[in-house]
């Protein structure tokens, strides 16, 4: 499957990259291989790693008009041009996948209804909240779910600002350079700090939820741009976090759709998601509430949901490779004493001068690092509760092991492990 990229910039660049890193695997599964064919970029002279030169041009001809190229993927963003280049595409038959929210928030509706009628496809994941696959849910898992509500962390440039202000201290020029730098912002990041970009995933999100076409101008929003560290202080002082919130509801015999800065309850589930993580709580009269949290900004990120809606378009074309069975990557399967956690132990030991250093010699030898301990004496006899940094099943079973032998430990060792992100 060959694929014209219109754009290469953060996004696209990363999708290039995340073509070479997972071809075998979409070979391996679909049967089919995919390559980058041309790309239409505005500046072709400047060098982009892993790109071959021949590969960049600057007429948009060679990209649409290319009888090669099986998919297109548009990554180059704004209304026009764009919008014209995707009509000719959908017009010829191409399918179309599209990270662009600006236009999609506006044209969706009409692009839509001409892939339709071209017989083709127009699919848009990666334009609200990058790695999520909310639309897909909305569109398919949700279809018939009755949404009442979709209230959501959509912008992670603005989420990354408020988190880094609360968390670092950082100004708000200081976060949002950082948000720039890490490829979480638009060309023009005022769509970001402004709300518009926050408000365009929101009619995006709003049309699918509710079945109701609502278009970019009928969001009104406020983006965080008079939002103060002062106001993030006194939220916290007053138990809430600052968010810039998306927030649509049916309701009152209709729809309201809009984006606006807010106050939410530390204990709320909206109010743990940080930096650039967006999250989107849809609620339904028939499933109560499904919680979408996950990188919302990013170049990889990003690339990811354009990748999914183009084997979407592989893998739903009639005899395709979702109807195939599973395919076997010949993977081992690990056993559990392969794997590898942090780990509590609890166990009831002689409160003895040397015992606690005859336990902490089991774990050295056993090359399990401990990170803390909390002894509590009970007697003649002491509770001791151990927690391990990250190792091995095995090094922990030999220190178990090691404890059981010991006449100074009067208890079974009670072995709970700990949910730890860096564990395998
Ligand atoms: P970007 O870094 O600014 O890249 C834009 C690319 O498109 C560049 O390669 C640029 O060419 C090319 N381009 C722009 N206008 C063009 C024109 N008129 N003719 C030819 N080429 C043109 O933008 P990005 O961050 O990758 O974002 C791309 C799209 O993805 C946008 O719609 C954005 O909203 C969306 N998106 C971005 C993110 C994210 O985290 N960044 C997440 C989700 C969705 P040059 O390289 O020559 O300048
Ligand atoms: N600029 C956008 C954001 C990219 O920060 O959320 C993802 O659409």
């Amino acid at each position: 499957m060959r694929i014209g990229l219109l754009g290469c910039g953060t996004v696209g660049q990363a999708f290039v990259r995340t073509i070479a890193g997972q071809g075998e695997t979409v070979a391996r599964a679909s049967g089919r291989r995919l390559e980058i064919g041309p790309i239409l970029v505005r500046d072709a002279t400047r060098a982009r790693p892993g790109i071959a030169p021949a590969q960049l041009t600057t007429d948009p001809q060679d990209v649409l008009s290319d009888p090669e190229v099986d998919v297109i993927v548009e990554v180059m963003g704004g209304i026009e041009p764009t919008a014209t280049y995707l009509r000719q595409a959908l017009q010829g038959g191409t399918p179309v996948v599209t990270a662009n929210k600006q236009l999609m928030s506006r044209q969706g509706a009409d692009l839509l209804t001409l892939a339709e009628t071209s017989g083709t496809e127009l699919r848009f994941e990666a334009s609200a909240c990058a790695a999520i696959p909310v639309i897909k849910v909305l569109r398919e898992s949700m279809l018939a779910a009755e949404i009442s509500a979709v209230t959501g962390i959509v912008n992670g440039t603005t989420n990354y600002i408020l988190s880094e202000m609360a968390r670092a201290g950082l100004s708000y020029q200081e976060a949002l350079a950082q948000a720039q730098a890490l490829g979480y912002a638009e060309a023009d990041p005022t769509e970001d700090v402004g709300g518009a970009d926050a408000a365009a995933k929101m009619a995006i999100l709003a049309s699918i939820a509710f079945h109701t076409n609502v278009h970019f101008d009928d969001v009104p929003y406020e983006g965080i741009d008079g939002v103060h560290a002062e106001d993030l202080e006194l939220a916290r002082d007053l138990g809430f976090v600052v968010k810039l919130l998306g927030v649509a509801r049916l309701g009152n015999g209709g729809i309201s759709v809009r984006v606006h800065p807010a106050l939410v309850p530390e204990r709320h589930r909206l109010a743990a998601v940080m930096g650039p993580d967006n999250a989107v709580l849809l609620e339904s009269g028939t499933v109560r509430q499904i919680m979408l949290v996950g990188p919302g900004a990013g170049g990889t990120e990003t690339a990811s949901a354009i990748l999914a809606d183009v084997l979407s378009i592989l893998g739903t074309a009639k005899g395709s490779f979702l109807q195939n069975a599973l395919v076997d990557a010949g993977r081992p399967l690990l056993r559990p004493d392969q794997t590898e956690s942090a780990f509590y132990i609890r166990l009831r030991v002689m409160d003895r001068p040397g015992v606690l250093a005859q336990i902490a010699t089991a774990f050295a030898e056993a090359g399990l690092s401990i990170r803390s301990v909390i002894q509590r004496g009970e007697g003649e006899a002491a509770r001791l509760v151990l927690v391990t940094h990250v190792g091995s099943e095995s090094r922990m079973n030999a220190a178990v092991a090691a404890m059981r032998d010991m006449d100074e430990v009067r208890s079974e060792p009670v072995l709970l492990r700990l949910l730890a992100e860096d564990a395998a």
